[in-house]
């Protein structure tokens, strides 16, 4: 961890998705939004209808567990498609109905109109490119398929200690969603996202929000922990807290009343209409590949 103040404007930080993708931390990583998130996810997924039998998209699918899933809900005649920019960790999953796939949802789309399902879960947010992204996702989909889109908004609720005590806001967590913020993330996508499904003309919109307080060593302390240590040097050279202060709110972070309110995580959802499949899916047509560049049939 970063042991100097230096609050230098000329140090460029690197640009792209902002958290490690491939090594321990990444392992963790998932492994704690696993356990945060697929419950809901799931639900929100069987409550689409999935079926023995969909196709299925899964976009920016980190440590596989929502891939894993799907293959096994879908099989035997089911097939799932799962991609992200570093899919180290896709590889190792053995199903015999999933295809892994090196791709970055910013350079090109998929192909097109296959997928009965098309999710991604705290993907958009991080990328600049979020409704390219978007609508590459519905190109994807066949008339009646259906979108999930997760994502939070990290905003819209802060921390208020009047409401529960030990629920503070702490320095480090200002700082860090201004690193993120200068990276590009949209830190409220989530609350965003009905209206921009609304717009690209889907049908049956829904959308849901979740809050926790969590607490002592929850996955979503320890995912967090793990974030703010991550990006210590960021939050850091921005100036916005020294070394020792960081130091300080990592150890408060540890204290066992200290209790800290989640972003609000909002899973939206919408079906490509059945007979006007031009307005959502089609629009969006550039940079598809050819199906059979895809899967392999055998
Ligand atoms: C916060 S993690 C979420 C992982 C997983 N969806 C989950 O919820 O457990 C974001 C994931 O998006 C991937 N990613 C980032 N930029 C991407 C891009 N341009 N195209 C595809 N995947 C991307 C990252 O490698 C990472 O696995």
């Amino acid at each position: 961890m970063q042991s100097e103040r230096v609050n230098d404007s000329r140090i460029e930080e690197p640009t792209g998705y902002v958290f490690d993708n491939s090594g321990e931390l990444a392992e963790t990583r998932y492994r704690e939004l696993s356990a945060l998130y697929d419950e809901q996810t799931i639900r929100h997924v069987e409550n689409r209808g999935i079926d023995q039998g969909w196709s299925c998209l899964e976009v920016g699918a980190g440590g596989g567990s929502i891939a894993s899933w799907l293959c096994t809900r879908v099989a035997p005649t089911g097939r799932v498609l799962a991609t992200d920019v570093n899919p180290q960790f896709l590889y190792t999953l053995c199903f015999p109905n999933l295809q892994v796939r090196r791709h970055d949802i910013c350079r090109e789309g998929f192909p097109a109109r296959q997928f009965d399902l098309a999710h991604a879960r705290l993907v958009l947010m991080h990328l600049p490119e979020r409704e390219v992204a978007l609508s590459r996702m519905l190109a994807s989909l066949r008339p009646g398929g259906w979108i999930v889109v997760e994502e939070f908004d990290c905003l819209s609720i802060l921390p208020d200690s009047a409401a529960n005590p030990g629920e503070e806001e702490l320095r480090v967590m200002r700082g860090f969603n201004q690193v993120l913020m200068g990276r590009g993330v949209e830190m409220r996508y989530g609350r965003w996202l009905p209206q921009q499904l609304r717009e690209c003309g889907l049908v049956n919109i829904g959308a849901e929000a979740s809050v926790s307080l969590w607490k002592g060593r929850s996955p979503g302390k320890t995912l967090f922990k793990l974030n703010f240590e991550e990006l210590s040097g960021p939050i850091i050279r921005s100036g916005l807290m020294s070394p020792a202060e960081f130091e300080a709110d990592m150890k408060r972070f540890d204290e066992g009343d200290f209790r800290m309110l989640s972003p609000m995580m909002w899973t939206a959802w919408g079906q490509i209409p059945e007979s006007t499949c031009r307005t959502a899916s089609a629009s969006a047509s550039a940079g598809v590949r050819k199906q059979e560049e895809w899967f392999h049939v055998s």
